[in-house]
């Protein structure tokens, strides 16, 4: 299996881990306090595998079926250290107090422990991001100056704060579009573009390059590039380190990954996919901006594709139409709104429609994301799982695939199935396959 190692030796998550997040905004804030208020019994972490779901071992009649985080040693909430790093230099009480998914009856509590997390200087330009007025930003004559603080940031954080190990998980602004270029091609190539200043290195490159670096693992949350390019998948591999990414799969795609191979498992025609949502928050500000959108629209877009494989099944999936559209709509807030319109066809040809309104929070669902990822990654760098970390892809929009000529899986049952299958075959458990499953 790409990326991964078959050693049932895990090593134990002894001491502390520090969560790093570029981006103190409505995501990180939530996924913050929700740890703080879980932690103080105030919660409960729904939304969470690592925290809430149970794994099934063995035959069905055997009725062994642990908790996820009783049966893989994961890193204990009450040991998780936060910090961040963002061009705002509002603390994480006031980032979320003006990201309004909190209500300040949930936030008061735990006020003093969100006023103590403040941003470190981010590696910022308004080039990558245009609708962010930045002063909390690191200076350097090149990229790869930049780079180096944030190495430096890294393992200061980590001493400060007595970690044995430290996670990085992009929650940072979604950047403009770039398409993969000669810089990114190998480390040698990456290496001189930071050090000529190249633009086609973003931010996001930056702060990948450095969590490797450090040995860090680096999760993706949202659409940009960021460690998906040839170059620092290569560095993650030779570093050992785990990787993962891109953007976060929460509202409206998430349900297009239930929906759609729901209709492909029945042989129901697809005719076309509507989809439109309206959010207020400063993402939708941040994806009012062409550049941000388009690359929000690619990782949306290749979802269905890969689910229903119209080239397999021209006479049901060839030429659908597919449509998403973004509009930022400052009342809404975070309470986003999305419509599905999918219009599909059965027997004989016959046409029929099915409507979505799925009218979500968009953080709510994306915070206890950012937590299995940086549990889970921290598990996959403990046993020695380096590279692209596949079987996280149930957690992502736009999954990277660790071999570049296998396109990823979006379907959410098949990565379900990866990623439970994965955590058996870690611990040494045969892996569930539903055939001949009686005790
Ligand atoms: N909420 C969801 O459901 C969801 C789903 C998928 C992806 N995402 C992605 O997660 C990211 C965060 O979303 P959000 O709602 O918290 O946005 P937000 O605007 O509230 O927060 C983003 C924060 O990142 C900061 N930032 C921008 N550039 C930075 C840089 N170079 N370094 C450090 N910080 C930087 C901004 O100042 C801001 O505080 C976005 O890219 C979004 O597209 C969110």
């Amino acid at each position: 299996m790409p990326g991964s190692s078959s050693s049932s030796s895990v090593r134990p998550a002894t001491g502390r881990l520090g969560i790093i997040t570029p981006g103190l905004g409505a995501v990180a804030t939530t996924f913050i306090a929700g740890v703080e208020s879980v932690r103080r019994g105030l919660s409960k972490p729904v939304g969470s595998l690592t925290q809430m779901a149970t794994i099934r071992l063995g035959k069905r009649g055997e009725n062994r079926t642990p908790l996820i985080k009783e049966f893989v040693p994961l890193a204990d909430l009450k040991d998780i250290v936060f910090g961040a790093w963002d061009p705002i230099p509002d603390d994480a009480y006031t980032a979320a107090s003006k990201a309004g998914v909190l209500e300040k009856h949930d936030l008061e509590p735990i006020a003093d422990f969100l006023k103590s997390i403040k941003p470190m200087p981010a590696v910022f330009e308004n080039k990558y991001v245009t609708r962010i007025k930045g002063t909390n930003v690191k200076t350097g004559k090149t990229k790869r100056d930049l780079a180096e603080q944030l190495r430096q940031d890294i393992r200061d954080f980590k001493a400060k704060n007595k970690l044995d190990r430290v996670v990085v998980v992009w929650c940072a602004s979604t950047e403009i579009y770039i398409k993969p270029g000669p810089q990114h091609a190998t480390l040698a190539q990456f290496e001189k573009a930071m050090e000529a200043n190249d633009e086609a290195i973003a931010p996001s490159m930056l702060y990948a390059y450095a969590a490797i670096m450090e040995g860090v693992p680096f999760c993706n949350g949202a659409p940009n590039l960021a460690v998906d390019i040839p170059a620092l998948i290569q560095l993650a591999n030779e570093k050992g380190v785990a990787i993962s990414g891109k953007d976060f799969k929460t509202g409206q795609t998430w349900m297009k990954t239930v929906i759609a191979p729901g209709l492909k498992a029945r042989m129901l025609g697809l005719a076309g996919w509507y989809s439109t949502i309206i959010l207020g928050n400063r993402d939708g500000e941040v994806l009012d901006d062409p550049a941000s959108f388009k690359t929000k629209e690619e990782s949306k877009l290749s979802v269905l594709h890969t689910i229903l494989q119209p080239e397999k099944y021209p006479e049901l999936y060839k030429g659908f139409s597919h449509v998403v559209r973004i509009n930022y709509y400052p009342p809404r807030g975070d309470n986003k709104e999305g419509w599905d319109n999918i219009d599909i066809f059965g027997w004989m040809g016959y046409p029929m429609q099915i409507k979505v309104n799925f009218l979500c929070r968009d953080s709510i669902l994306a915070a206890p994301i950012v937590l299995d990822l940086a549990l889970f990654s921290d598990l996959a760098q403990r046993s020695g799982m380096k590279g692209v970390q596949e079987w996280l892809s149930f957690y992502y929009k736009s999954p990277m695939s660790a071999t570049p000529s296998l396109a990823p899986e979006h379907d959410l049952f098949i990565q379900q199935t990866k990623l439970k299958n994965t955590l058996r075959e870690l611990m040494g458990e045969e892996p569930v396959t539903h055939v001949d499953d009686q005790a």
